[in-house]
């Protein structure tokens, strides 16, 4: 099933996502349909909260090309736990359509979580991947690409979306 994904402004994106305690099928069946989610709207990273429900956990897959299938990465509870470096690249996200901005972020991170049975696990992702751990744990924290950028920038970016929503387009 494809759900609609929830845009700025709608508070479920702003608060710190409940954990997830069972580890059950209906969770594996939430997590299917996140990546069916994600897949048809063309991102490499999607968090429950982005579909209205505030539950610690998200999925990402940054591969692009058809033969790096099965990159399918599960993360409920994840934690940062590691960071190097420091990268600026374009970011985007799903509940922001059309916006897209350089974003610091750190180069490697690694991540503690539970994959969809509650197993733990670590991992570690450079570049598009390590970006994506810290983009997805953002939301599951109530925070946005946008917090990690000027004040300046991220004022505009609002300023859109607030003529955008007046206009009845967002
Ligand atoms: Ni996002």
């Amino acid at each position: 099933m494809i759900y609609p994904i929830v845009k700025y402004g709608q508070e479920v994106l702003n608060k710190v996502a409940a954990p997830v305690t069972v580890f059950d099928e209906e969770l594996e069946k939430l997590v299917a349909d996140m990546f069916e989610t994600m897949y048809a709207a063309h991102g490499v990273g999607l968090a429950a909260p982005q579909i209205g429900l505030s539950r610690h956990f998200c999925v990402i897959d940054t591969t692009v090309s058809e033969q790096e299938k099965g990159a399918k990465l599960v993360l409920a509870n994840p934690v940062i736990v590691a960071v190097e470096g420091r990268q600026v690249h374009e970011e985007g996200c799903l509940s922001l359509p059309d916006f897209r901005a350089e974003t610091p972020r750190p180069l490697k991170a690694t991540v503690r979580a539970q994959d969809v049975h509650g197993k733990e696990f670590t991992v570690t992702g450079e570049g598009l991947l390590a970006r994506a751990f810290c983009h997805e744990t953002d939301h599951l924290n109530g925070k946005l690409f946008i917090h990690h950028l000027s004040p300046l920038k991220r004022e505009s970016i609002k300023r859109k979306i607030r003529k955008l929503t007046k206009a009845g387009d967002w």
